[in-house]
């Protein structure tokens, strides 16, 4: 394996592949994933073909991801191959007791020994708290963390869903303490979801972590299989068709402005002659910050595809016209950060549209 396919996980010396293998999927529990000999075929597509990188969470299909992976891992003997990581946070205790979900340390201390029999590992090499969980102290959740490493049962450690504010001040007490710094955020990042754009670039750079980006391709809106009524689409099944009660995720993406994304991806992708999913994946793992792309798949030939999505580049001018017509709404406070506002202070500077371009240009050191 070339050591240029690989990236350094933040500031450390773990080396990731750019493309992470999702398995929120594998197991049938939520009606739209795989059972384990499709999953068992996806995750060896996945690891012969230089990935390295495994996402799953104590949640995910109530269990059966972690517990396939685990044995998947043991029947391979390649748990030392794998960068495994695994979340906590969401309720997973039997009787759904009071402190069986959350970032406390009881609950990280439950849920970890969990995670680890599931996935028959005695450590995990990344350990993400899944969302905010809007009551723990942060230095709670930072010391149980250290101690977990101490202990050999996590190496790294990451945060996923949480506000910029609050990874900041996790960021500054693991320098005030000498703790292990946060290697990574895992945010949802797609051609239809560029919110983290105001904030969390520049966060993770100063952090010097990188971003994991979940739901590259909208869950599959982007991959073009489905139309405008996604409901009422009879000839086409998918995940998105099964999820209708969860807090909407298909009616918040059915809507104009997602399908006009959609069909500028199609033009895009017709041209320069790649599958839309790739090229929505493609353009996901190009953005600044991007360390890697968590790629789901519940099909071998999807696989098969999103593990190629990387061996080309999209041509300036068509990343242009994705970049166009996926523009996020920039809210308040964010409007004082764009070029027409920053030309104020800084007069007859070039200053560019992406965050990152602010600082390169115009720092000093
Ligand atoms: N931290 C978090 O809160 C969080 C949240 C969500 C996900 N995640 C992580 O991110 C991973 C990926 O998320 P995701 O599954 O939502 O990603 P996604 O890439 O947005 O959606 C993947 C789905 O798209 C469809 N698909 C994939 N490749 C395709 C292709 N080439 N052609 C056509 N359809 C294709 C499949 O659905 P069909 O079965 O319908 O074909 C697949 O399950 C998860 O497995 C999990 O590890 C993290």
């Amino acid at each position: 394996m070339a050591i240029e396919r690989y990236y350094t996980l933040g500031n450390t010396g773990l080396r990731v592949s750019r493309l992470a293998l999702g398995t929120m999927t594998f197991g049938e529990e939520w009606g739209w994933g795989n059972a384990k000999k499709d999953a068992a075929q996806i995750f060896d597509y996945y690891l012969d073909h230089g990935g390295n990188f495994v996402d799953t969470a104590d949640m995910y299909t109530g269990g059966s991801s972690e517990e396939f992976l685990g044995d998947f891992m043991k029947e391979r003997q390649n748990r030392e191959e794998i960068v495994l990581a695994t979340k906590f946070t969401f309720n997973t205790s039997k009787n759904q007791h009071i402190n069986g979900g959350g970032n406390s340390r009881k609950n990280i201390r439950r849920t970890l020994e969990e995670s680890l029999k599931r996935l028959k590992t005695d450590y995990i090499d990344l350990y993400i708290l899944h969302c905010w969980d809007r009551m723990t102290p942060v230095e709670e959740v930072l010391r149980t963390l250290n101690d977990l490493i101490s202990e050999g049962k996590i190496l790294h450690y990451a945060l996923s869903n949480v506000p910029a504010w609050y990874a900041s001040k996790a960021q500054a007490l693991t320098r005030q303490f000498n703790y292990e710094p946060i290697s990574a955020l895992q945010l949802e990042y797609s051609l239809i979801q560029r919110s983290i754009e105001h904030e969390y670039i520049d966060l993770t750079q100063d952090m010097n972590a990188g971003i994991m980006a979940w739901s590259p391709l909208g869950g599959g809106l982007l991959s073009g299989k489905y139309k405008p009524g996604i409901d009422d689409q009879e000839d086409v099944k998918g995940r998105l068709k099964h999820i209708t009660d969860n807090g909407g995720e298909v009616s918040s993406k059915d809507n104009e402005r997602n399908w006009n994304i959609v069909k500028t991806l199609h033009e895009v992708s017709e041209e320069i002659n790649q599958p839309m999913a790739s090229v929505a994946l493609n353009w996901t793992a190009s953005q600044p910050s991007v360390a890697s792309v968590l790629v789901g798949a519940t099909k071998m030939n999807q696989i098969e595809a999103n593990m190629k999505s990387l061996d080309f580049e999209i041509p300036s001018e068509l990343m242009k016209k994705l970049n166009e017509c996926s523009a996020p709404d920039v809210p308040y406070p964010y409007t004082f950060f764009q070029p027409k506002m920053q030309e104020r202070i800084y007069p007859n500077s070039k200053v560019g549209l992406k965050p990152d371009s602010y600082w390169k240009d115009l720092r000093i050191g």
